[in-house]
């Protein structure tokens, strides 16, 4: 009976070591050899700033020079795109919002496939901000869903420009005309950055210029 006893408890810690390593190696395997794509670091993912951030730049010269003295350069992107992380973190976004594109309920009609692990695997994605609620829709693949302009008018007041929603105003970012504060910038260089990430054909570079695409 010892020697049955023994024999289970070896075979329950061995099948929980090999678990233990396939849910390493798996992951790995498919971010490695499948994607062949490295961690992205922030200041990688900033290298080239985005039309948007340089769109807010255009269009409101005297706030962004404030904040942003050199202009639309990869160091003050990065610094955007951080600080508009830290911001959604902090409102607890993430609170109403995913970011996650789920296998269920067809999902893939209104966002494209299901969310795969290397979408996240880079610095502004980590820890990941899946979320578990969605009072609002699912935000993992926003980029290009709306203009600067579209978010302004919708953080100064949601219902303006959808009537029944229950988001909050966030118009203590904004001066009364719209005009970015420096969280304004930030939350919305985030947001605009949010999906870029997402490569259905694994063919273009996702991260131009950057280091570990093979
Ligand atoms: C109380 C829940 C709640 C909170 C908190 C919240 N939202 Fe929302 N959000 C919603 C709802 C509901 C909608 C859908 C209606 C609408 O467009 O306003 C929405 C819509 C959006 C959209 C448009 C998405 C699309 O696909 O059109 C964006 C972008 C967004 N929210 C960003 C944010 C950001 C950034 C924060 C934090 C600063 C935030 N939300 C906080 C509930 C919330």
């Amino acid at each position: 009976m010892e020697r049955f006893y023994t024999f289970v408890f070896v075979a329950g810690v061995g099948c929980f070591g090999i678990a233990f390593v396939l849910s390493m190696v798996f992951p790995w395997m498919s971010l490695k050899e499948y994607h062949g794509m490295e961690y992205a670091k922030l200041d990688q993912l900033a290298a080239h700033p985005s039309v948007e951030f340089q769109q807010l730049e255009e269009a409101y010269p005297d706030a962004f020079k404030a904040v942003y003295p050199e202009g639309a350069t990869p160091g003050n992107y990065a610094k955007a795109l951080r600080a508009g992380r830290d911001l959604y973190i902090g409102q607890a976004c993430w609170h109403c919002h995913s970011q996650y594109v789920r296998v269920v309920s067809n999902e893939e009609q209104r966002w494209g496939p299901p969310s795969e692990a290397y979408e996240y695997n880079n610095e502004l994605n980590q820890p990941h901000l899946w979320g578990t609620r969605r009072v609002g829709p699912d935000l993992a693949r926003l980029h290009g869903r709306h203009t600067n302009d579209w978010h302004i008018a919708h953080f100064l007041n949601p219902k303006d420009v959808t009537p029944y929603s229950v988001m909050p105003s966030y118009a203590y970012y904004f001066e009364p005309d719209g005009t970015p504060h420096e969280e304004g910038f930030a939350l919305i260089t985030y947001l605009q950055w949010l999906g870029t990430t997402f490569n259905p054909t694994h063919e273009q570079e996702v991260y131009p210029g950057g280091e570990g695409n093979e």
